[in-house]
């Protein structure tokens, strides 16, 4: 199968034809349902059960062609009052094993509610297909501070302090809450999609669940974050995508990164 391509289609027609078992990690930030409420993409089914029975159908088929220690990394946000991906989250995990859910804190609010507080994460559901995944627990260690270090290593009840140096500057594990700030306006990395993910968010999503030369799918790959990501960490790829603008705008983004 060739690989490092994005595919002009939809994604459920266009998974169909990959073979099973052929993605290690697969990331999918699909239309949220009635979110960006001036994003056809995102308002294109009548009802939320529409909706709900058109993300069957497409999380089946990834977990056709995911490998057997793969993961599956599903994003979804609640918006202003939509509560879908909740209903999704729940039929999905009655559908397929469940592995994790993730947390990720953009680190600013993105809604002003005046009668709640301030939205500022969305989710990532996480799927598996067999009872061992493949998961690089040290590939996502956050480096703790130099002054941290320090502080941590006037503790005297460790007796190897060369040891606990090496464990400290080593990270230490990420938790389930990843704090990546998302992307403002203004920031360099924007190139024009309205739901555009951070480098860094994917990064640590295709670090952890794959290893180089491993496959990772995007069967919504918008601005092709998922594929530079990939590129970045030396992993093939794999993009699906419906709209040829958004298109246009990964490849010459992946150009770009060459
Ligand atoms: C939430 S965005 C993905 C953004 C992407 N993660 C990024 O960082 O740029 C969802 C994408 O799915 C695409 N899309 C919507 N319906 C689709 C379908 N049936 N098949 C393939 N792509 C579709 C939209 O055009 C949009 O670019």
């Amino acid at each position: 199968m060739k690989t490092n391509r994005i595919i002009q289609g939809d994604a459920l027609v266009e998974l169909k034809k990959l073979p099973a078992a052929c993605a290690q990690s697969i990331i999918a930030d699909p239309p949220y349902f009635n979110v960006l409420e001036d994003e056809a993409w995102d308002t294109q089914w009548k009802t939320a059960a529409d909706y709900l029975a058109w993300c069957d159908g497409w999380v089946a088929e990834c977990m056709r062609v995911l490998r057997l220690d793969g993961l599956c990394f599903i994003f979804g946000q609640l918006g202003k009052r939509e509560h879908t991906f909740l209903h999704l989250m729940s039929r999905l995990t009655q559908q397929h094993q469940f592995h994790d859910l993730l947390i990720w804190d953009r680190a600013v609010g993105y809604d002003e509610r005046r009668d709640s507080f301030t939205p500022q994460y969305e989710m990532v559901l996480v799927m598996r297909k067999g009872e061992k995944v493949k998961f690089n627990k040290d590939a996502v260690r956050v480096p703790y501070d130099a002054k941290t270090i320090e502080v941590y290593l006037k503790d005297k009840r460790y007796k190897d302090m060369d040891a606990r140096r090496a464990h400290l500057e080593a990270g230490k594990f990420a938790t389930n809450s990843l704090r990546v700030p998302s992307l403002k306006g203004i920031s360099k990395e924007k190139c024009g999609h309205p739901s555009q993910k951070p480098l860094d968010l994917i990064e640590k999503l295709v670090a952890c669940s794959t290893d180089a030369g491993d496959l990772v799918l995007d069967p919504f790959m918008g601005s092709g974050t998922t594929a530079a990501a990939a590129k970045k960490l030396h992993r093939k790829w794999l993009g699906i995508e419906k709209a040829s603008n958004y298109i246009k705008i990964a490849k010459s983004r992946l150009k770009a990164a060459k």
